[in-house]
């Protein structure tokens, strides 16, 4: 039989992303409504070990929903991969009186949480990242509002790229995931897609699509790189040399991962922040909060970390299909 919860705390850790906000803000307000007291952790896991926690009241999350980043901030915190430093925070949480954490982040961050449930610390996650990398979810709080962040700037480099008859290369943010660049590549009617789980490092290959596209009488040729490939300035020279057309490379980096949420990030961030709560109050931990089927879950952490997500075959033939 689980403990009786009366205080959870919430923190956010690993790369920020919108919906972060209204994630803590629903965790904060459903904690509350239940009759829980909440406390805020600041910098992820760091702000554990530094006990830089702070009482939450539904009135510390007014006006929030609405902004990007996170109001708790974040950090990665590398020496909580060390059981020493998990022990410490188990027993932070301890003097604190702080019963479960709900963590919003990606996978690294439930290896954190996954450490504190076994520590006794119930521990729930919630999928907060731009790169919809994780496997268990069909969705991360995020990545509606990056991708579409990152085709609106796609869609005004296309603009110039056409009037001059360039080569574009954008790349955009996924070190090891192509999401991002895959929905661009369809939503900004991209002619070549280089994602870190497909790309062969071919270059001939671009350069002879480039050609033929040309002849086709393409006035452009867009190109999507993820940041998990890279190099996207010297490929645009090796691009022009062997094409003899004038190629640019445009970098978008940070701006994916800031702004205002969209309708559909702040919605399920509302959603699984007070799924989340739920859950740990059933007596649930070690817990991953996931959208899947059109159905809110949850998952055992060690059950989704194990689990494996690739890009889907079709969609992938789609995007090509759809450069002739
Ligand atoms: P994300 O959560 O977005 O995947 P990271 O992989 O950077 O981001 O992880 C965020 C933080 O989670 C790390 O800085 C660290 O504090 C914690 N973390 C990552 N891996 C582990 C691990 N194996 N054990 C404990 N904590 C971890
Ligand atoms: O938030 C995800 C992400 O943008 C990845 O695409 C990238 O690999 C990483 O964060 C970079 O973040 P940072 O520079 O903050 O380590």
């Amino acid at each position: 039989m689980s403990k009786e919860i009366k205080t959870i705390a919430v923190l956010t850790s690993g790369g920020d992303a919108p919906g972060m906000n209204a994630a803590i803000r629903a965790v904060v307000r459903t904690a509350i409504y239940r009759g829980l007291k909440v406390k805020g952790i600041k910098k992820g896991y760091n702000g554990l070990l530094n006990e830089d926690i702070i009482d939450m009241e539904p009135r510390h999350v007014s006006d929030i929903i609405q902004r990007g980043g996170t109001v708790l901030g974040t950090a990665r915190c590398l020496e909580f991969k060390k059981p020493e430093y998990q022990e410490r925070g188990a027993e932070i949480c301890r003097q604190h009186g702080i019963d479960g954490i709900v963590v919003i982040g990606g996978d690294g961050s439930y290896r954190g949480a996954q450490a504190l449930a076994r520590l006794g610390i119930n521990t729930v996650g919630i999928p907060g990242t731009i790169d919809l990398d994780i496997a268990c979810t069909e969705y991360t709080i995020g990545f509606d509002t990056a991708v579409n962040t990152a085709m609106e700037a796609i869609d005004k480099v296309k603009d110039t790229s056409s009037s001059h008859e360039r080569c574009s290369i954008i790349e955009v943010m996924g070190r090891h995931a192509g999401y991002i660049a895959l929905w661009c590549g369809i939503a900004n009617g991209a002619e070549d897609i280089l994602l870190p789980e497909k790309y062969e490092y071919n270059e001939q290959e671009i350069i002879n699509h480039i050609i033929a596209s040309r002849k086709r009488g393409k006035i452009h040729h867009l190109i999507i790189n993820a940041e998990g490939i890279g190099h996207s300035t010297s490929m645009a020279r090796r691009i022009e040399a062997a094409t003899g057309l004038e190629t640019r490379a445009t970098i978008l980096g940070y701006m994916q991962r800031g702004g205002s949420p969209t309708a559909r990030d702040r919605y399920y961030a509302s959603v699984m922040g007070a799924y989340a709560v739920d859950i740990m109050l059933e007596g649930k931990s070690n817990r991953v909060v996931g959208y899947r089927n059109g159905k809110i879950r949850d998952f055992d952490i060690e059950e989704a970390l194990m689990m494996q997500k690739g890009i889907d075959e079709y969609q992938y033939e789609v995007a090509k299909m759809l450069t002739i």
